[in-house]
Parts: C-alpha cells; sequence; structure tokens
C-alpha cells in the first residue's frame, strides 16, 4: 500500500457486532466511513446515536452478497475497505447455500468491485476467524502454538457435506473465503494488497443496533447464557478469544500500517478462556447473578488449554493491547443488564 494514510473506507458488514465497532474506531480517528448494510433502517439507527459524526458517516445498502457484483456500485471515492460482513448463524438448512457460497461470493464481490478501472482502492482488510486456522483433528503436542501460518485442512466436500454439521459449514465458510481472497490476488495482482485477521470467539459491549437480547450476535449470545442461568454452562468449542474492541483496533491499525500488506494475523488475548471461567467473574461481580447463574460446574477451576495461539505477533506489529477477560465480561454484562433489562 502507498505510504499515504486512506481517507474513505467502505466498511461491510456495518451494521453487525464486529463491523460497527470497526466504524466507530475509524471515525474517532477522523476517516470518513461508508457502511454497506443490508438494512437501510439499521444504517439509520446508527447514524442517529452519532450526531457528531454527521459529516463522516454515511451508509449504502447493498443487497445480499449471495450475488456477484453487488458492490460495484459504492466504491466511488473510497480507497480502502475492512470487509467484515459473512453468514454468522448454526441454524442453517443448508450448508453451501446458507453458509459457504455467500461468504466466498461477499469475497470476490468486494475484491472485484475494488479492482475495477478507475479503483482508488489500496488495501483491503479481510475479516476471516481462527475457523480457518484450527485443525479440530489435531492432537497437538505439549507446547503446540498455532501461529498465522497454519490453516484448517478442511476440504470443500466435507464443508458442503448435508450430514455435516453448521459449526463445520461455517468453518468452511471462512476457510474457503479467505482462501478466495488470497488467490484472487495472485492471480489477478490488483493495485490492492490484503491483509487478513483471523480471530477467535469475539466478546464484549455492543454498538450495533440491537433492540433485545434475542438480537445479540452469535457469540455474545452465548456467553450472555451464562449469566442468564445456561445450567448445563455451555463448552467452550476453542479456548481462545479476544475483545472486540481489540479486535477493532488491529483491523483499523491493519489498514494504516504498510508492513502490513499480505500478512495474515491471528488477534488473541493471551489468556485462556472457559464459560466456567465466565460464570466466576459474573457470580463475583453481580450480586444479582450468584442466584441466576448455574451452581452446577466446577468454580475456580483455571481455564485449561490444549494449545497456545500467537497473538503476540499481531499486538506488536499493530501496536495494541488486549482486554483482561475479566473487563471484557463485566462491561458486557453491565450493558446488557442495563440495556436491556433497565438495570446494573
Ligand atoms: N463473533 C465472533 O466470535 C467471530 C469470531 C471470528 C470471526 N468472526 C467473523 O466476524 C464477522 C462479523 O461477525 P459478527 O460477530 O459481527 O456477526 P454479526 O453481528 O452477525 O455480523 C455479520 C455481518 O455480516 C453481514 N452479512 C451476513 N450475511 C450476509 C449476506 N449474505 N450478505 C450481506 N451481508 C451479510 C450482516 O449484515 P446485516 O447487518 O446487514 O445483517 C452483519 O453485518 C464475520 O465475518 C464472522 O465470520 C466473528
Amino acid at each position: 500500500m502507498a505510504a499515504q494514510q486512506p481517507l474513505h473506507v467502505l466498511v461491510t458488514g456495518s451494521t453487525g457486532f464486529i463491523g460497527a465497532h470497526v466504524v466507530d474506531n475509524l471515525l474517532a480517528k477522523g476517516f470518513r466511513v461508508r457502511g454497506a448494510t443490508r438494512s437501510a433502517s439499521k444504517g439509520e439507527q446508527m447514524k442517529a446515536v452519532r450526531p457528531q459524526y454527521a459529516s463522516l458517516l454515511e451508509f449504502v445498502t447493498v443487497q445480499d452478497f449471495s450475488h456477484i457484483g453487488v458492490f460495484d456500485a459504492v466504491m466511488d471515492g473510497i480507497d480502502a475497505v475492512i470487509h467484515v460482513a459473512s453468514p454468522f448463524f448454526y441454524n442453517t438448512t443448508d450448508n453451501e447455500k446458507d453458509l459457504i457460497l455467500p461468504a466466498i461470493n461477499g469475497v470476490k464481490s468486494i475484491l472485484s468491485a475494488s479492482a475495477q478501472s478507475g479503483s482508488k482502492v489500496r488495501r483491503i482488510v479481510l475479516t476471516s476467524s481462527f475457523a480457518s486456522v484450527l485443525d479440530v483433528d489435531r492432537n497437538p503436542p505439549p507446547d503446540f502454538v498455532y501461529t498465522a501460518e497454519h490453516w484448517n485442512p478442511l476440504s470443500y466436500e466435507t464443508a458442503i457435506d448435508p450430514g455435516s454439521s453448521s459449526v463445520v459449514a461455517y468453518r468452511g465458510s471462512k476457510k474457503f473465503a479467505e482462501l478466495a481472497a488470497w488467490e484472487f490476488i495472485k492471480t489477478n495482482a490488483p493495485r490492492f494488497d490484503l491483509v487478513t485477521l483471523c480471530p477467535p470467539m469475539v466478546f464484549g459491549p455492543t454498538v450495533h443496533p440491537v433492540s433485545s437480547v434475542d438480537q445479540l450476535n452469535e457469540s455474545n449470545a452465548v456467553l450472555w447464557s451464562v449469566a442468564a442461568g445456561a445450567d448445563p454452562l455451555p463448552t467452550a468449542r476453542v479456548p481462545a478469544w479476544v475483545d472486540v474492541r481489540d479486535l477493532a483496533e488491529a483491523h483499523v491499525q491493519a489498514l494504516m500500517s504498510p508492513g502490513a500488506g499480505g500478512k495474515r494475523y491471528i488477534p488473541v488475548s493471551p489468556e485462556p478462556f472457559s464459560y466456567e471461567s465466565a460464570a466466576d467473574i459474573i457470580k463475583d461481580q453481580f450480586e444479582w447473578a450468584v442466584d441466576s447463574v448455574t451452581r452446577d460446574y466446577e468454580a475456580g477451576k483455571k481455564p485449561q488449554a490444549s494449545y497456545g495461539v500467537d497473538g503476540e505477533t499481531v499486538a506488536r506489529e499493530l501496536h495494541f493491547r488486549y482486554h483482561r477477560f475479566r473487563e471484557t465480561v463485566v462491561d458486557f454484562v453491565v450493558q446488557v443488564r442495563r440495556d436491556f433489562y433497565a438495570s446494573a
């Protein structure tokens, strides 16, 4: 990417959990932001609660990106893209149609729109996932550490198989969408470069339009279920997590750092987590939770991780620090109680 900083950034998924934090981080740094959303009314709600950024923030409605070409008409004046949007839910009826093709086509659409003649785009930051890194069948030796060099070996055939769970399909959607992005760069040698971020579970307060706990995004919904009394507690598929505010900072730093071009990073807190540790924190911090959180688990047990994940490289190269798990959980629970239950 040219040494010159981008000025006008297109953010896809801008009305979702992570995308809205990316929007706020960009605005706070003085960037102009064009948010792409499927819902004009969510865009209007985001604008309405950010009056101080009226001159920097606009939204464009972009239909479901199962169709290639959806971004072609919204690139005018844009010199960088943060592509966050991707389907993230588990109640699928057709793995390939619901999750995998939209994820891949979304990536192809945004990259081809950015490569149109006359495009000023010089960098694209893509929200991938630790799902495209992790090999769930690996039995790692002691001290094994996942780095950005690792790729999930899942095959396309297994990911789309109707017999595969939607969790497997989601992992495939992230892997094959990220691969499509790297392949596009290799094949087309466009004028922009690419940075991909592969976060594990993302938790933290929300800044996108959510009007009830039923509308929380997938990862936060599971965390909230602990406070709401889930019994048994959910089981963490991976013991790794990152605070959404740290992840947003990583996205924006990835856009701003000339040396990040062509790199893949894993933003992940150095602290492993478990839902048991979340339950401990919530009970310790909130009196009301002593009755609501289940007692039926081993309290005080430190989270165990059978492997490490290198989150230090990205924090060092992109200059940010990680929140502690306790802070993330408390900030999130305070917000949910205040916004949806009118008490803290
Ligand atoms: N949360 C996590 O734990 C986690 C972990 C690793 C990676 N990620 C990745 O982070 C990204 C954002 O996830 P999130 O947690 O912020 O979830 P989210 O709140 O559900 O956001 C998903 C966003 O993608 C957009 N989207 C989904 N399907 C689409 C489609 N077919 N066409 C156009 N837009 C579509 C949604 O648009 P609308 O707002 O218009 O509905 C929404 O803004 C995804 O790429 C996800 O894979 C999330």
